[in-house]
């Protein structure tokens, strides 16, 4: 911290303000833990005998704040279709790589892996995220629902079953993505009419250009959820 951080926190008058001081000085105390614990980390690193495992791993509790020193890994729990996973994993590891490489959940498709196509989308807390730009560290202890989790058992989610119905996909590739778009977009009540369909889907993209039946599976799935 620099001494710019104590300025902020000074009176006009030149009086230090006691509660500020006293965030001051945790955000203080924060930042020498997390350095000492980097260090410890790096150090154990290095020294003869060490386990290289136990001393690249910072363990870090969700959601908290933390410094990894570089190479490291965490450990990151998500419950994922429902079940409690536990992955010890690069920072830099995306969501869509730690379902897809690490969890071997598959559904999930790779298409631009750059935020443009969709392919990768899944539900996070409910809500619909593009994995492939999104952290699997930044996760900790969401809810990720992919296309493995909406079945029960042999019976399909009414947007699968529509989106077979309709004939909603040709080569697939989109198809897991398109899907976990529909079932939050009906869930967000954007079904109104086709055009709001196109407009709430139009993050997802289809080489096939099965569009109209996509639509079409998703506003007859939106009134069988519905019922
Ligand atoms: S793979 Fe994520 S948006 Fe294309
Ligand atoms: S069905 Fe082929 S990309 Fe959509």
């Amino acid at each position: 911290m620099d001494s710019s951080d104590d300025a902020d926190f000074v009176h006009d008058d030149g009086e230090h303000d006691p509660e500020t001081e006293k965030l001051l000085h945790s955000r203080r105390t924060v930042l020498k833990s997390i350095a000492v614990a980097a260090a410890g980390a790096a150090a154990a690193g290095t020294g003869a005998g060490a386990a290289p495992a136990a001393a690249e791993t910072v363990r870090t509790a969700a959601g908290s704040a933390y410094a990894v020193a570089a190479g490291a890994s965490v450990e990151v729990a998500l419950s994922v279709n429902g079940q409690l996973r536990k992955l010890v994993l690069e920072p830099r590891v995306t969501l869509l790589d730690a379902l897809r490489e690490r969890l071997g959940l598959t559904g999930t498709k790779k298409g631009c892996d750059r935020g443009e196509c969709g392919a990768c989308t899944v539900l996070v807390d409910g809500e619909r995220v593009k994995s492939c730009l999104t952290l699997a560290v930044m996760r900790g202890g969401a809810e990720v629902t992919t296309v493995e989790g909406l079945a029960r058992g042999e019976e399909l989610h009414p947007v699968q079953e529509a989106f077979i119905r309709h004939d909603a996909f040709q080569c697939g590739a989109c198809t897991p993505g398109q899907i976990m778009s529909a079932v939050a977009c009906i869930n967000e009540g954007h079904t109104g009419s086709e055009a709001e369909i196109r407009e709430w889907m139009s993050g997802n993209l289809c080489r096939c250009a099965a569009y109209q039946n996509i639509v079409a599976a998703v506003a007859d799935a939106a009134k069988e959820v519905r019922r």
